[in-house]
């Protein structure tokens, strides 16, 4: 056994002890046999050309850019055990399952590999042929060749006639085309990086009805999809370092953006003690559904660590926190968590043209986020239903329109009334 092989066993190995940990950390369990899989697989042969030390970092290797943009990558091994975990929970376990993997690079298709077992089967596919002719090689060093791949855009169906357990979709997308629903089996689930109101979250999807249903989400970030489900982003510029992104379709004026951030600065406080496990990117998707109930603007800032370190701005997460732009130039957003010991309390900061509108504003959001605490922290649920659904079939709670589906996102609060909005 080589020095390299004992090394990559290693920080294999010790990349795992770290994901199980992360996992409990969370309060969630990594499910034995997805451990197993990344026990087994040697993620350092789909990263030819990487140092092994970095094939086991905890992060995604970008393997392909067009300009400034991502546009592949090895995902990283902590979304990927997440997602195969929560494609494992959903169908009770992957063993003999069917699968379409979108969005290649050999390494999740081998784990997946192993945890269909014999009986089952593993079909990846990619847009981009030198995706798929970089997976097919990576996959047969590693002695996967038997899992099937497939160049094509996945918007439309990939092996038509075949149904699969699970579609599992590894490239963040906008919308639902309505192949990946008709490509499932009556009990298959989907699990797919869904952007809405520009927050991306892993849903795991079953069939219900004409639409889906899900059983459960986790925060994620992903290159986009490409190709006839491609969807447009925007970052406008507020400040130095801070920009807004725009969902598909959102245009705000460039005057509504000047000097936005130029006031001084408003606060409010919820006034709540919460514990560090708690998933405020629930938080997140509850602040949006409120503030599109409201009619307001909802947009998503980002920043970058310099904007932060020098004060500009003091957001909750840099990579996307939540924010309102009113119609009389007041403009808020979610604040830092300030600490008393192991608790925190969730603020909102604002700025403005009129002080006291901007302290009512922040004042408005840590209300919505104390309704949030109040109502026990739910996580929300995710309806996708065809884009023709009339208004009064559609399931309560807060609908996003997109080009295919209608997507409706809805909290079902403590005391079991889910929320009515629309
Ligand atoms: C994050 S990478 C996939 C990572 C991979 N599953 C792994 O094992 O690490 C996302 C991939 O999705 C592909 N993709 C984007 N849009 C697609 C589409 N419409 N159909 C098929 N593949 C697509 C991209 O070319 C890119 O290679």
């Amino acid at each position: 056994m080589s020095v390299e092989t004992i090394n990559s066993e290693s920080l294999r190995q010790a990349m795992v002890d770290q994901l199980a940990t992360d996992h409990a950390d969370k309060g969630w369990t990594l499910r034995p046999e997805v451990e197993a899989a990344m026990r087994t697989v040697p993620r350092e042969l789909f990263t030819p050309g990487l140092p092994v030390q970095e094939a086991y970092e905890n992060r995604a290797v970008i393997t392909k850019r067009r300009g400034e943009e991502n546009i592949s990558s090895v995902s990283a091994p902590f979304l990927i055990a997440e997602m195969l975990g929560q494609a494992a929970d959903a169908l009770g376990g992957l063993k003999g399952r069917h699968v379409l993997e979108i969005g290649s690079g050999g390494y999740n298709a081998s784990l997946l590999r192993e945890l269909v077992g014999v009986a089952g089967s593993v079909t990846t596919v990619d847009i981009d042929p030198d995706v798929t002719g970089r997976a097919i090689a990576c996959l047969t060093t590693a002695g996967y060749d038997d899992v099937k791949v497939v160049c094509a855009d996945a918007e439309h169906p990939v092996e038509p006639g075949r149904r699969y357990d699970l579609i599992i979709v590894t490239a963040g997308a906008w919308d639902i085309p309505p192949a990946w629903r008709e490509q499932l089996t009556d009990i298959g689930v989907l699990v797919v990086p869904l952007r809405t109101f520009g927050m991306t979250r892993s849903w795991a999807l079953r069939r219900a009805g004409v639409g889906l249903v899900s059983v459960s989400e986790r925060q994620c970030g992903f290159v986009p999809v490409q190709g006839d489900g491609a969807y447009d982003v925007q970052y406008v510029d507020v400040a130095d370092g801070v920009h807004l992104r725009l969902d598909e379709g959102q245009q705000i004026p460039s005057q509504r953006l000047d000097g936005l951030l130029a006031t001084p600065r408003q606060e409010a406080w919820a006034g709540v003690s919460l514990p560090p496990p708690t998933v405020l990117a629930d938080l997140d998707l509850w602040l949006a559904t409120r503030i599109a109930a409201a009619g307001q603007e909802f947009v998503v800032l980002t920043a970058q660590d310099v904007a932060i370190s020098s004060g500009v701005v003091a957001p909750s997460w840099r990579f996307g926190t939540p924010a309102v732009l009113h119609d009389d130039g007041t403009f808020v957003y979610r604040s830092e968590l300030r600490w008393t010991g192991d608790a925190f309390d969730l603020g909102a900061y604002a700025h403005g043209p009129d002080a006291s509108a901007a302290a009512a504003a922040a004042g408005r959001m840590v209300e919505q986020m104390r309704t949030w605490v109040n109502a026990g922290c739910p996580a929300p649920a995710l309806h996708v239903v065809p884009a023709q659904t009339p208004d009064g079939d559609l399931p309560a709670g807060t609908a996003v329109d997109k080009r295919h589906s209608r997507v409706v996102l809805a909290f079902t609060l403590k005391e079991g009334s889910p929320d009515g909005a629309r």
